[in-house]
Order: structure tokens, then C-alpha cells, then sequence
């Protein structure tokens, strides 16, 4: 089996190559990987010393990268991670989302054409059904639910499902998608909620709060969500679309209070700033069909998860602390300069 998995720098695919060569070692994969500001190669290192592991640096829309190594290496499966996925980053800068997200995802799909694999799949994500309101906790997404994206983020991830599923009828390309939502663990950026509340509390500065903090996520521990994907391969149908997560709901507020209590610090670094544009109060998962058809359940329950993700992110202080003292700065004082 030779899997080429794409954004494995980051931090979802990173987890998954991790997950991926314990469970299935005799597996070659192959990682595509542009290197953009959120993609670190130190991440993979581990990675790197197996010898059934390659990593190429290149843009997934950079056609005379991709057909080459489609070429050269005659995958089985392809797995998409790769993706700007940083929803206040596509509310200053669309345009790279959509060469990305979208592009990318095409250009991906046209070598898995001509070069026949037998899977491809798409990571997608629950923020292209738009948002649920915050006083019916009833309503949760459901993979039949239009798409209704409400960031410039959503919208490029939501145009690539839809050309993953075109492609699919189509041309007949064995396309699978998995939509999941909030993930959390090691190796996430911080500029992501938790492991920038997680950096800025152990520096004693203040944490910026959204809005209200009233603002609903449905938050999924990363090996989790891994498993789930390793699942759609093992075991899904192509063509369908299939819903990860784990009934975790939690306010923004409850998240970053969690926190500060284990970290032992004060609830007094909750600062709230201005709300971020076209904010989406709610998400919430149905995982119904992936728990019914493949048997995914989540193993990670929220609060040890977090407890995890914490030492985690205490035990490898040096990972993160060379991206905050690096371009990160320029780009915090960018996005929250004016708030
Ligand atoms: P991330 O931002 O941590 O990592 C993205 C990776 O993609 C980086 O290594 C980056 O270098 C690479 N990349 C970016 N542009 C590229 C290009 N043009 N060519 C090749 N590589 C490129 O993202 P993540 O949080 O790990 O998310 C991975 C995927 O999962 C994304 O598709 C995202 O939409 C989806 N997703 C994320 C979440 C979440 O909570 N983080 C939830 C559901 C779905
Ligand atoms: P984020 O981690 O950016 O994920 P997403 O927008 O894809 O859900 O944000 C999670 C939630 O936390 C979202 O409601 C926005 C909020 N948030 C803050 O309140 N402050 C922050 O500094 C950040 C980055 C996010």
C-alpha cells in the first residue's frame, strides 16, 4: 500500500502519518508538504527516520510538482490535509484559500485520474454547513444538510466537497470526504483557540476572547479523528460523505476557563475583544452514520483530552515557543492590533 498524504506538516496530517505508521507500518507513505508559515518539518522528524517514509517539499496546485510524483510513485490512496485552515486569516486574505483549497484539491483530483489510485480522499471540515443557533440544542449537522458556509475558509473547503463529489460522478474518481469538527492536540498551531490560550496564560498575558464567549464548539481529540479517517479508507463507500465527531460541545469561555484553572492562573487574563466578522455561534456534530456504517466511536473523553493536550504542550515547550518568537509576532499584532 503507498499513501500519499498531503499537509502533513501540519497538524492534523502530522497526527495522522504518527497514527498511520503505528497502525499500519508496512504502509509507504509518501508526505506532499508546501512548508507555508503553519507547516513544520521538526514536527515530522520521527516520521523521517522510517524507512518507508518520504517527504517532498511542493504545492499541491503546482501541477509540475504533483504529476511527477503521481508518476513517479504510483500511489494507492491520497489523502488530503493540505489547506490554509485558518478562518481569521481568510477574512484579511481570501485569495490564497481558494488557490489552495480549491485549485489544490483540483489539481490532486486530475493526477488521481490519470494516474488511476484507488482512493482519494478529502478532508473536509462541519464549518461548511454554516452554523446552528446557539437556543436549539436539538439541531445538529447531518451529512444531507446544504452547505451554507459562512467564512471565506468554509467557502473554499465547501467548493472543494462539492468538486470532490463532481469528480466523482463524473468521471467515476473513487472520491470519499469526512467533515469533521473542532480538533485539539499535539502539534497544533497556536493560532488556533486552545494552544493559544495554552501559550498566552503561560506567559501571563492576556487571553483574547471573541465576542461573548458564548460561541459553541464541538471539540474532537485528534487521534480520534485519525482513526476515523483510517476507517473511511479501510471501509467506506465512495462517493459519501461521512460526519466526525463526538458530542463534545463546549462555549468558547468553558474552553478557556478550563485552561486557566489547570494551569493555575487567573480567570482575570480573559480579556473579550471585538468579535471576529461573520463569527458562527454553533457547531454540532451528528456522527450517527460513521458510529452506524463503520463503527467509529470517539475514545477521548473532553476532559482528559484537554489534560493531555496541556502537558503536552508543557513537555515540548521549545516546539512552540520558536513559532511565537518568529514571524508569529508580526502577524498577532496584524490581527489583533485593532481589536
Ligand atoms: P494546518 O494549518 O495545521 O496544516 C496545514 C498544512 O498544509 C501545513 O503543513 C501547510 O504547510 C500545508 N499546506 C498549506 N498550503 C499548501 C499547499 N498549497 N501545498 C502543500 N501543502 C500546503 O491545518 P490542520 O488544522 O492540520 O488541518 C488539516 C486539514 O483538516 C485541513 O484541510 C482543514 O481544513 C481540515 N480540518 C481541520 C480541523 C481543525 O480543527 N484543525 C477540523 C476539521 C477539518
Ligand atoms: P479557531 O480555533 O480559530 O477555530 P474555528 O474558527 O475554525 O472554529 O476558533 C475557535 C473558536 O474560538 C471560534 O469561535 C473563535 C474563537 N477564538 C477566540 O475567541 N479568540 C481567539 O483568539 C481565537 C483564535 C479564536
Amino acid at each position: 500500500m503507498k499513501m500519499l498524504v498531503t499537509g502533513a506538516a501540519g497538524f492534523i496530517g502530522s497526527n495522522f502519518v504518527f497514527y498511520m505508521q503505528e497502525e499500519h507500518p508496512d504502509y509507504d507513505i509518501v508526505v506532499l508538504d508546501a512548508l507555508t508559515y503553519c507547516g513544520n518539518l521538526e514536527t515530522l522528524k520521527p516520521a523521517l527516520k522510517k524507512k518507508n517514509f518520504r517527504f517532498v517539499k511542493g504545492d499541491i496546485a503546482d501541477r509540475d510538482v504533483v504529476f511527477p510524483l503521481f508518476r513517479e510513485e504510483k500511489f494507492d490512496v491520497v489523502v488530503n490535509f493540505a489547506a490554509e485552515s485558518h478562518v481569521d486569516r481568510s477574512i484579511e486574505d481570501p485569495g490564497i484559500f481558494l488557490k489552495t483549497n480549491i485549485l489544490g484539491t483540483q489539481v490532486l483530483m486530475d493526477a488521481a485520474r490519470e494516474y488511476q489510485v484507488s482512493r482519494f480522499h478529502q478532508v473536509g471540515t462541519d464549518e461548511v454547513y454554516g452554523d446552528l443557533p446557539l437556543d436549539r440544542p436539538d439541531l445538529f449537522f447531518t451529512e444531507d444538510m446544504p452547505i451554507t458556509a459562512s467564512s471565506p475558509y468554509s467557502a473554499s473547503k465547501a467548493s472543494a466537497d462539492l468538486l470532490a463529489l463532481a469528480y466523482h460522478r463524473t468521471y467515476g474518481l473513487p472520491v470519499t470526504i469526512s467533515r469533521c469538527s473542532n480538533n485539539y492536540g499535539p502539534y497544533q498551531f497556536p493560532e488556533k483557540l486552545i494552544p493559544l490560550m495554552i501559550a498566552r496564560a503561560l506567559d501571563d498575558k492576556d487571553l483574547p476572547v471573541y465576542g461573548t464567549g458564548e460561541n459553541v464548539r464541538d471539540w474532537l481529540y485528534v487521534k480520534d479523528h485519525c482513526r476515523a479517517i483510517d476507517r473511511i479508507l479501510q471501509d467506506g463507500e465512495v462517493g459519501q460523505v461521512y460526519n466526525i465527531g463526538g458530542h463534545n460541545e463546549r462555549t468558547n469561555l468553558q474552553v478557556v476557563k478550563t485552561i486557566l484553572h489547570q494551569l493555575g492562573k487567573p480567570e482575570s487574563l480573559i480579556t473579550f475583544v471585538g468579535d471576529r466578522k461573520g463569527h458562527d455561534l454553533r457547531y454540532a456534530i451528528d456522527p450517527t452514520k460513521i458510529h452506524d456504517q463503520l463503527g467509529w466511536l470517539p475514545t477521548t473523553a473532553f476532559d482528559d483530552g484537554i489534560r493531555q493536550t496541556i502537558d503536552w504542550y508543557l513537555e515540548n515547550k521549545a516546539w512552540w515557543e520558536r513559532i511565537i518568537s518568529g514571524e508569529y509576532q508580526q502577524y498577532y499584532k496584524e490581527m489583533y492590533g485593532n481589536r
